[in-house]
């Protein structure tokens, strides 16, 4: 394989088809059915909220559909930081009739990510798109109950896709090795199909991480390549992880399960604490982990020590989750960390990612905001964790060095080693 066509396979292997996309029959039945009377001038509601678990196919289905109707596709990541700009242009096509370019779709993709304190007024400005729409709306969302969605779902139709079952995930999975001409033992793509939880995302990138170690994919190359790569989380799924953990390690892994730096992740966790604990004496022994795990991040970003992570890790996790005085299982509403208190790492760290969904957005023919959501988590654990392959990445797309060090964060060094000296 040269580097140079490099393709995450993730993005590689997404269904062209409405039929290429697995399962979600019911889900596919009713989303044409909505289509075919926005065609006919005979829908009821304008927008359609798609709902389901990560990586059971929302975005694919959406864009399949577009691509199987014939529709051009308008994307934009509700999540994304430069909402306003991107809302207004999202309104204007949404309201003009298609032309002479075709059908217009619209993709309001990931609407639970919408901030209601960061962002006051992004569901009434949605709320005006869809009003205000000539063409068909789909917005997706994992979690579509949470409150604040509450006058989208009103407003839409509300449709669910299931979380896809091992045999689903393991036949998508099939596929791929015979398309990449790979040897894949049918125990290992059990392996690969049971860790992922439903989450087709996950799979198929564990299964391209045990492929770039051996062309044999067993169940010992899965499990070798799995163990470090545990699924990357959204910031508040991991919160939930951490205040819910019930083991030290679990406390623990849940600091690096996001593709957070740890000075975003802490500033997510310190706005958190009063939420989910209520007894002075547990916030007292929370805040103060947390500001020691601050005091070592402080001194390892001097010093450059990065054995002091495991400390600062440590007190972020363990010593958060276990500031508790009694276990009780909760789930707390999140909000995003004000952005005033957002630290200037953390600034840096989404211009970064936005420059960086720039440049492969443009290498991969895909949308930035699916390079955000499904890319750069990616690259993140590769650069972390496998600097000779992360190298051959980063020679491939002549990452600027920039953004290769913010990639690989500790092992930055390793990785522009290898990509000044390639490996034989
Ligand atoms: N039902 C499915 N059938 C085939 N491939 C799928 C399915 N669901 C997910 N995938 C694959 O998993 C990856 C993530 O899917 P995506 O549609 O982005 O998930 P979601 O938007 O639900 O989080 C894509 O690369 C896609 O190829
Ligand atoms: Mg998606």
């Amino acid at each position: 394989m040269s580097s140079e066509k490099y393709l995450p396979w993730i993005i590689k292997y997404r269904p062209k088809h409405v039929n290429d996309v697995v399962n979600q029959d019911e889900a596919k039945q009713k989303l044409i059915a909505w289509l075919k009377a926005w065609e006919e001038g005979k829908v009821e509601k304008k927008a359609v909220l798609l709902h389901g678990p990560a990586g059971c196919g929302k975005t694919s289905l959406v864009e399949a559909l577009a691509r199987t109707f014939k529709y051009q596709l308008f994307e934009m990541n509700a999540s994304d930081s430069r909402r306003k700009a991107d809302i207004e242009r999202i309104a204007k096509m949404a309201s003009q009739t298609s032309g002479l370019t075709g059908r217009k779709l619209i993709l309001l993709d990931e609407v639970d990510g919408l901030d209601p304190h960061a962002d006051e007024g992004g569901v009434e400005a949605l709320l005006g798109v869809i009003k205000n729409t000539r063409n068909p709306i789909i917005m997706t969302a994992n979690n579509p109950y949470r409150e604040h969605l509450r006058p989208l779902r009103e407003v839409a139709e509300v449709i669910q896709m299931k979380r896809l079952s091992e045999k689903d995930v393991v036949s998508v999975l099939e596929k791929i090795c015979k398309a990449e001409n790979l040897t894949c033992d049918p125990a290992a793509l059990k392996e690969i199909a049971k860790r992922s939880e439903g989450d087709m995302r996950s799979a198929i990138n564990d299964l391209e991480a045990a492929a770039a170690l051996n062309k044999k994919v067993t169940v010992d190359t899965v499990k070798a390549t799995t163990a470090y790569r545990n699924r990357v989380y959204a910031p508040w799924e991991a919160l939930q992880k951490l205040f819910n953990a019930t083991y030290i390690f679990q406390a623990k892994e849940a600091t690096t399960s996001t593709d957070l730096s740890h000075d975003e992740f802490i500033t997510w966790i310190n706005e958190h604490i009063p939420t989910y604990y209520e007894t002075p004496e547990e916030i007292w022994r929370a805040y103060e982990a947390l500001s020691r795990a601050d005091v070592y991040l402080g001194r390892i970003i001097k010093s450059q020590n990065w054995d002091l992570l495991s400390y600062a890790l440590e007190m972020m996790g363990p010593g958060v989750a276990f500031a508790r005085t009694a276990y009780k299982y909760k789930w707390k509403p999140f909000k995003m960390p004000e952005r005033i208190k957002l630290l200037a790492e953390s600034r840096r760290s989404r211009e970064y990612r936005e420059a960086l969904a720039e440049i492969l957005a443009a290498r991969l023919l895909t949308s930035k905001a699916i390079v955000m959501s499904d890319v750069i988590p990616y690259l993140r654990v590769i650069f972390t964790q496998n600097p000779a392959y992360a190298a051959k990445i980063a020679r491939g797309y002549r990452l600027p060095e920039e953004l290769v060090t913010w990639l690989a964060g500790p092992r930055a060094k390793e990785v522009l080693g290898y990509v000044k000296k390639p490996k034989k």
